[in-house]
């Protein structure tokens, strides 16, 4: 049994917070090796919801679970923290500007950003779930010098399941065939869902489906595949009245999971990291890629061949990501 890790989570009192706390201390986050001390952080109003929650994860009484502190400060949530989930953010209002939810967003994860700079342990771990998550990422990271680049990333891993599950349903093959699907980009409608790389029980998924240009099924993959995993969280919220929670606190286990564990030989998944110039990204961006887990770090799958199809989508998606880091540079807030 190893020493108990400090996992903090952000906007705790919130729905994905609701479905993510209680996976964390049953031990699915890190193992059945590695007791957790949760801290919670909630703005204020929200301390008292948390605390809630609290109460009941005190009643599972989960053998790893080593303590919970819950706090409205940020130094104090991030202090020693080996592993940070940035759950909470401000979400899009009617009417608001692009700028404005960006400016209100950096005042929440450029200080949270200087907080981990500040007290979090060496080995730290900080992954973004707030939207709009990328951009998200590259504040608090740039208010972090001290802390290697690397350790910041964004949550695409609930896309790339989204797009395991769409294939799936697509070939009647089973999740656990496919492999080597990507998710470039941002995590937004420009993101893009890679098939062109996809293998069902290591077959290439282009066999089997004629995704090329003129090929049969290449207008269910533009028309169809892309646009439903890309809008599939609109989708939920239009079904549920509310959005995706418990399978964006899955795939935010499954994205540490797989970043401390390392990621299955042979296979991919896809994060956004900080790009290191790969496939054309702008470096310092956080974008999404193909990525393996090796030693407690990702990396960036090389060397895949990359269409004209994919180049212009990947493209487009970076553009974005260029567009919204502008933005926040004009707004001082990186
Ligand atoms: P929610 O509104 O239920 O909960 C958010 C919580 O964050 C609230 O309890 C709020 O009080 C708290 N919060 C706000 N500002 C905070 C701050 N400065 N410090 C600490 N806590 C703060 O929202 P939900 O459904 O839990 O979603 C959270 C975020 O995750 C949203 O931004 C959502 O868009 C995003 N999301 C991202 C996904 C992805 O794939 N990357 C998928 C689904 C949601």
């Amino acid at each position: 049994v190893h020493a108990p890790a400090t996992v903090t989570v952000t906007g705790a009192a919130g729905q994905i917070g609701y479905a993510l706390l209680f996976r964390i201390a049953s031990g699915q986050l890190l193992g059945p090796d590695t007791p957790v001390k949760l801290r919670l952080l909630e703005i204020p109003q929200a301390v008292k919801a948390a605390e809630g929650t609290a109460m009941e994860l005190d009643d599972c009484a989960f053998p790893l679970l080593s303590g919970i502190d819950i706090t409205d400060d940020a130094g104090r949530a991030f202090d020693g923290v080996n592993v940070a989930l940035l759950v909470g953010a401000r979400p899009r209002s009617k009417g608001m500007e692009r700028g404005d939810l960006l400016e209100a967003n950096g005042g929440i994860f450029g200080p949270q950003g200087a907080a981990i700079n500040a007290g979090a342990a060496d080995d730290v771990r900080v992954l973004v779930v707030g939207n709009p998550a990328n951009t998200n990422a590259l504040i608090a990271q740039a208010h972090a010098p001290d802390v290697p680049a690397d350790r910041f990333t964004a949550m695409t891993r609930l896309d790339h399941n989204r797009a395991l599950s769409q294939l799936a349903a697509k070939t009647g093959a089973s999740v656990a065939d496919i492999s080597k699907l990507t998710i470039w980009g941002n995590h937004s409608a420009t993101q893009y869902p890679d098939l062109f790389h996809a293998e069902i029980a290591g077959t290439k998924v282009t066999e089997t489906l004629d995704i090329s240009p003129g090929g049969k099924d290449q207008a269910w993959l533009a028309d169809e595949f892309i646009p439903t995993v890309a809008k599939r969280g609109a989708a939920i919220i239009e079904a549920r009245g509310a959005s995706s929670a418990a399978s964006a606190a899955n795939a935010a286990i499954d994205h540490v999971h797989d970043w401390v564990h390392g990621t299955p030989q042979g296979e991919w998944t896809s994060a956004a990291i900080v790009s290191d110039g790969s496939y054309g990204v702008p470096e310092g961006l956080v974008s999404s890629f193909p990525v393996v887990a090796r030693n407690g770090r990702w990396e960036v799958v090389q060397g895949l061949d990359v269409n004209e199809f994919s180049r212009a989508r990947i493209d487009a998606s970076v553009r974005e990501l260029v567009e919204e880091r502008d933005a926040v540079k004009d707004l001082g807030l990186i």
